[in-house]
């Protein structure tokens, strides 16, 4: 897909903050620091439109960026962040659990995993969340360029089984591995 602009419109932290205007969506979703902006950055090759950080929790509400005027890329704060407060943990089950519920015009869910790691257990609760209510969704594996050829092999296999995925992209932001495939997902939904 050939990107003609992509703006940042708004942070939402309440169903009535969200964008009115219908338009197809593709939100983020996966656990702090697993590369939810980064692959955001990456896929539109725009390096700083969307905040990255070294440091878990960088994303704490729900960013909408406008892509060519006609879908929106929603950027859900990361969830499984140990060391941010009970109250903060369970607002983001609420918000997310709120905007995942609220949107008919959600066209596909991207969900993250760390590809040197296991899905967590509340990877799989998202899964069977995802499962469950039927939405289409890729799972996208980050970080690939941190494993060797044959341990990313293993990997996949790993997460694909524990997910029950069947499809799944093996990306690296920081060479841009996996774009035309999570592309060409994006644009079969849209
Ligand atoms: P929160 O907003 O805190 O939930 O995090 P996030 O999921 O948006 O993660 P973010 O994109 O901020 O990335 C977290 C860290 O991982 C940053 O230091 C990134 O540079 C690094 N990172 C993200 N993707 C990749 C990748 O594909 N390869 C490598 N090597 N590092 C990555
Ligand atoms: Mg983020």
């Amino acid at each position: 897909m050939k990107i003609t602009s992509a703006e940042f419109i708004k942070s939402a932290f309440a169903p009535e903050h969200y964008p009115t205007d219908q338009l197809p969506e593709i939100a983020f979703l996966g656990r702090s620091n697993v590369g939810k902006s980064s692959l955001i950055n990456s896929l539109l090759q725009r390096k700083g439109l969307a905040r990255t950080s070294n440091t878990p929790g960088r994303t704490q509400s729900i960013n909408f960026f406008l892509i060519n005027g006609s879908f929106y890329f929603v950027d859900l704060p990361g969830y499984g962040y140990a060391r941010v407060s009970k109250s903060m943990r369970s607002d983001w089950g609420e918000m997310a659990e709120t905007y995942l519920s609220s949107r008919p015009q959600l066209a596909l869910l991207i969900q993250l995993i760390d590809a040197r790691h296991e899905p967590t257990a509340l990877d799989r609760q998202l899964n069977d969340w995802i499962v469950h209510n039927g939405a289409p969704r890729l799972v996208v594996a980050t970080k690939s360029d941190k494993l060797s050829a044959n341990n990313l092999r293993k990997s996949l296999k790993i997460i694909s089984d524990g997910l029950g995925a069947e499809d799944l992209v093996a990306y690296s932001s920081e060479k841009g591995t996996g774009r035309d495939a999570v592309w060409k997902r994006i644009a079969a939904v849209l």
